[in-house]
């Protein structure tokens, strides 16, 4: 994923945003990152991406999501139609 492109979709948080955020703010936990424009609080879809920034943040990894971003948007729209459907 690139850093301009958005982990949280629903609120246009970009990956660069919450790279940032972490450097800046060091949350001790991950859903502290919804303090960050509100990443994570809508669809819910975000949260373990969200989750595993965090974890390499906090191991001193780069933070990084190897996911194409296209991919990442298709299955999220799958996500929420699942759980429409559920
Ligand atoms: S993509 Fe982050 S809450 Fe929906």
């Amino acid at each position: 994923m690139k850093k301009e492109e958005h982990v949280c979709v629903c609120h246009r948080v970009s990956l660069s945003k919450l790279q940032s955020y972490l450097q800046r703010e060091k949350p001790k936990v991950a859903s502290q990152l919804s303090e960050c424009l509100d990443a994570g609080t809508s669809c819910g879809w975000c949260i373990p991406f969200l989750e595993k920034l965090h974890k390499q943040h906090v191991l001193g990894e780069p933070m990084d999501l190897t996911i194409n971003h296209k991919k990442y948007v298709e299955r999220r729209v799958a996500y929420q139609q699942n759980k429409r459907n559920s």
